[in-house]
Parts: C-alpha cells; sequence; structure tokens
C-alpha cells in the first residue's frame, strides 16, 4: 500500500484517487503524524502545500525514516522540500508558473518517463521555484519556464516533480503515477471495490460496535451506498429515516421506499412535506430557501431521531466533493458560492458522533462500491439531485401547484432520456421553473403562462459541467409532450450555459 504524506494541498485527494484508479490501496496521513510502523508501506508521495519552504510555516517533518527506504514521489512541496532541505535552492519564481504546461526536455531511457513524450502537457500550479537540485539530483524533465521540473536522486527511488500529476490536466499523469508505483516501486495492484467494502464493513463493526445508528437517506446514491455498507455492519442497529420534503420528485418518496425496504433496510418514510412548504411560503431568495429546508430538515429529523432509544452516531454519505465545496461555507479561504445544505456538521442539540464511510471516495468510486455490493443499477445511475430538491429549481417563490407543474415536467424530460438511452450518458438532468410568463396561443385561445428550461450536463465531480448536445428530435419531441401534457407551461427553453461561469442549477 502507499502512504501519502498530506502537506495541506487541495489536490492530496486527487493523489489517492489516482492512486485508488491503479487498483491501488493508500492511505493519507497528515505530515506530522508519519505511522511509525512502516513496514507494509511499498511507496510515499509527498503532497504539495500552500506553504513556501522558504517561509516561516515551513513544514519539516523528519523524513529520515522513508529517505532512501522507500521509493518517494515527491510531488510540487513535496519537491521543493527535497531540495530545500538537502543542498538545493529554492527561489521565488519571477515567470508565471500556473497552469498548462509542455514538457520539452525529457531524459531519455528513464523508466519514470516511459511512455511519456516530449511535449507531453503538466499542470503546474507554485509559486516558488528550485533554481537548484539538491544533492545527487539528477535531471529528468523542463519545460520553457520550468527547467527543474522532475528529477531524481541518484542511489535512491526518489523521485520529485514540479506539477501535479494527479490533476486531469496532466495529460500523462495516471502513466506517470503507473510508471513510479508499479514499474520502480512494484506496488501491488489489489486495491478493488470489494476490498473497500470488507475493510469498511470491518472497521465500522469495531467503531459502532452495538451502538445505534442513525441515518438520513435522501434517495441519492451516496446516502444509499453508506446506508448498505452500515447495515452489513450492523444490520438492525442502523434506523435510517428518509424525510419527503414536499420537493422530491414525481412519486419518488413512494418508490424509493419500496425499494429501500426490498434492500431489508431499517427504514422509516417520514411525510413532512407541509412542514417544508410552509416554511417557505412566500419566500423567494435562493439562500434563504436553502437555509429554512437546512433548518426543517434538522427539525424533522431530531425529532425523529429523539424516538430511536440510545442512538449514540449519525451516519452520513458525506462523499469527498462535499468535503472540498462546503471548506468554503465553514469559513476557508474561498468564497461561499452556495450553502450546500448536508454538510457542515451537526447542531449541538443532537449530540451524536458523526460516521461518514465514503468521505474519501468521489462518485463515480461510490457507484462502483454500491455495484460490488449488487445494489440496484437503477438507483446506483441515479443523477445527483440537490437535497433542497425541486426549492432551487423554482426560481422565486414556491407554491404547491409551481411543485406540482415541475414535477410534471421533470418526469416526461426524465422519462424520455431515458426512453432514448441518454439518460446514462448525461451526468445530471433536470427542469427549472422560471419565474416569468410569457404569451402563447393554444387552439385559438390566447395563453399567459409558465416558461421551463431544461438542463442536462457532463461532468465528472459537479465542480465543472458542460452543457450536453441532446438530440434536436429529442428536444423537439420533449418540449411538444411537456407543452401539451403538463398545465401552465406554454414554453421550453433549453440551457446552453456551461459551468462556470454558470452553476449547475439555477438558484
Ligand atoms: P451547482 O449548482 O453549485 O451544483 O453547480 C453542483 C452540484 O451540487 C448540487 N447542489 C446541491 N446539492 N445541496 C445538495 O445536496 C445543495 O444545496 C445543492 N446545491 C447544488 C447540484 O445539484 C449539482 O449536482
Amino acid at each position: 500500500k502507499v502512504l501519502i504524506l498530506d502537506f495541506g494541498s487541495q489536490y492530496t485527494q486527487l493523489i489517492a484517487r489516482r492512486v485508488r484508479e491503479l487498483n491501488i490501496y493508500s492511505e493519507i496521513h497528515p505530515f506530522n503524524k508519519i505511522p511509525t510502523d512502516l513496514r507494509d508501506y511499498n511507496a510515499v508521495i509527498l503532497s504539495g502545500s500552500p506553504v513556501s519552504v522558504r517561509s516561516d510555516e515551513v513544514l519539516h517533518p523528519d523524513l529520515s525514516n522513508i529517505r532512501g527506504e522507500k521509493p518517494i514521489l515527491a510531488v510540487c512541496y513535496g519537491a521543493q522540500y527535497l531540495a530545500h532541505f538537502s543542498g538545493g535552492e529554492v527561489a521565488e519564481s519571477n515567470t508565471r508558473e500556473y497552469g498548462r504546461a509542455n514538457l520539452g526536455y525529457i531524459k531519455e531511457n528513464e523508466d519514470f518517463f516511459e511512455n511519456i513524450h516530449e511535449g507531453s502537457q503538466v499542470w503546474m500550479s507554485h509559486s516558488d521555484t528550485i533554481k537548484q537540485l539538491p544533492e545527487r539530483g539528477v535531471l529528468l524533465a523542463s519545460t520553457e519556464d520550468v527547467e527543474n521540473a522532475a528529477f531524481k536522486i541518484e542511489g535512491e527511488d526518489t523521485y520529485a516533480i514540479q506539477f501535479h500529476p494527479e490533476v486531469y490536466h496532466s495529460t500523462d499523469g495516471h502513466q506517470l503515477l503507473h510508471n513510479f508505483l508499479i514499474k520502480i516501486a512494484g506496488v501491488k495492484q489489489d486495491w478493488t471495490p470489494q476490498s473497500f467494502v470488507e475493510e469498511t464493513v470491518e472497521g465500522l463493526k469495531t467503531k459502532l460496535g452495538n451502538d445505534k445508528v442513525v441515518l438520513g437517506l435522501s434517495g441519492g446514491v451516496d446516502s444509499s451506498v453508506a446506508a448498505m455498507l452500515l447495515h452489513k455492519a450492523i444490520g438492525k442497529n442502523l434506523y435510517c429515516i428518509f424525510v419527503n420534503n414536499g420537493l422530491l420528485r414525481k412519486n419518488e418518496f413512494e418508490d424509493v421506499l419500496h425499494q429501500y425496504e426490498g434492500m431489508g433496510l431499517n427504514v422509516k418514510g417520514v411525510d413532512a412535506s407541509a412542514r417544508f412548504l410552509n416554511a417557505l411560503a412566500g419566500k423567494s431568495d435562493p439562500e434563504e430557501k436553502r437555509k429554512i429546508i437546512g433548518r426543517v430538515f434538522i427539525e424533522v429529523f431530531d425529532d425523529e431521531a429523539h424516538l430511536i432509544q440510545d442512538v449514540k452516531w449519525l451516519a452520513q454519505g458525506t462523499i469527498y466533493p462535499d468535503v472540498i465545496e462546503s471548506v468554503s461555507a465553514t469559513g476557508g479561504p474561498s468564497a461561499t458560492i452556495k450553502s450546500h445544505h448536508n454538510v457542515g456538521g451537526l447542531p449541538d442539540f443532537m449530540k451524536l458522533e458523526v460516521v461518514e464511510p465514503l468521505k474519501s471516495l468521489f462518485k463515480d468510486e461510490v457507484r462502483r462500491v454500491g455495484a460490488s455490493m449488487n445494489m440496484d443499477a437503477m438507483l446506483l445511475g441515479r443523477h445527483p439531485f440537490p437535497g433542497p430538491g425541486l426549492a432551487i429549481r423554482i426560481l422565486g417563490d414556491l407554491t404547491p401547484e409551481k411543485v406540482r407543474i415541475l414535477q410534471e415536467v421533470d418526469a416526461i424530460f426524465i422519462n424520455n432520456l431515458r426512453s432514448w438511452n441518454l439518460y446514462d450518458k448525461v451526468w445530471q438532468a433536470g427542469a427549472m421553473l422560471l419565474p416569468v410568463n410569457s404569451v402563447g396561443v393554444m387552439g385559438d385561445e390566447r395563453t399567459y403562462e409558465k416558461c421551463v428550461a431544461l438542463r442536462a450536463v457532463e461532468s465528472t465531480d459537479g465542480m465543472t459541467a458542460d452543457w450536453v448536445n441532446l438530440p434536436y428530435e429529442f428536444l423537439q419531441k420533449t418540449s411538444n409532450e411537456i407543452i401539451n401534457k403538463v398545465k401552465g407551461v406554454n414554453r421550453v427553453v433549453y440551457d446552453i450555459s456551461s459551468k462556470p461561469p454558470a452553476t449547475i442549477e439555477w438558484e
């Protein structure tokens, strides 16, 4: 297995993901908590960092048990760390070293660069630069602006790169990690979703013992897979609550509840539609709507959790992108774009400990884990759906009538995507009800009714997205069907904005 030492880079989890893509197990440990027993680790990766090796806050762990003992791949800060503390020189960079660059020189006959050729695009993101290699440093690659883009240490399996192989923009990043981990370090490729399930279930059994756990199911992939893992670990001690906030898709509450029961989960469906819709009445500000929904959800959930005797834990289906996106919401460095209500911890009054079995995984990995537990493919393939549901797709204030209209429109759109075999080609799709009326003519009558926007996007993680080029014929048929069948709608438009600068949801 691989030890990833985290120096605080925003990309550390991506390194872990790339390693898992090679079916290799990895563990992330903070740079200052290096495991004392290193026997089981076959390779070590040092992450990047927001800190400079030249600053007072420099992170300088003792790597003497690792250097020369284990194969090391030092990325970005890691590379600067090696240079700075081993006889090289790191200085502030005076050229642009952010974004795309191309490897202009690659040393020949190096396993590290096998199948990677000059011109290969790499992603840079650093403000310091390595001026001089450390002792025994051998230059392996350069870009136009960064001479010491990659080097190794003679006599050790220590490799260092100034760019980030873990981001997709480094087009040969996967190959480079493959070369380092498999060719150089000889790490076994035996991590699979099954092994994740086995280890996680064992871990949960030990952690939870005979304790009772409560979990909020949402109908989505993440909470469902989290529930299955916990169900395997603790069976009936897992109490699932599925709340109908009145903002779900058409028939979703009944259908999904039924499906959960079929999976053997101990689940209680709570219909709190009226409570949510009452609290939202007359509210049209997107953030206010989100906050109300978050608050009412917590109230409803708390009422239900109190009905379970001696519950000790709250389980959540948090996955890794939730953690990154909500950093800003909890006061991190980046601006708050939208306050996703399903992360951010739990209200004080609940006093439960939190268990999050999927916290290190990305969505596609969660799906693979679910599939390895034989969960239903339709459930696992479901598009993401926001916690606040249709509330953030009904622009402006909400009424039960608007919810009904949007449910009908959404159902036609989604069913058509399924019947045209387009559903699985789209990452997320939904309809938005716009707060404008426009004039139309139906038969001989003038109409003055609502407009809906359809949105379908491609994405890997929801952080960036592009609109999908759906066939004209599909759009034509869907638009006709919506206008003919859904009373109150006389116009359909298709959203052709990418994220950024737009977002996926309209609110
Ligand atoms: P945006 O609109 O920010 O959405 O581009 C990115 C992804 O996040 C989902 N989303 C949410 N999910 N609570 C959620 O659970 C929320 O408040 C929320 N807002 C957006 C959105 O559906 C998309 O998949």
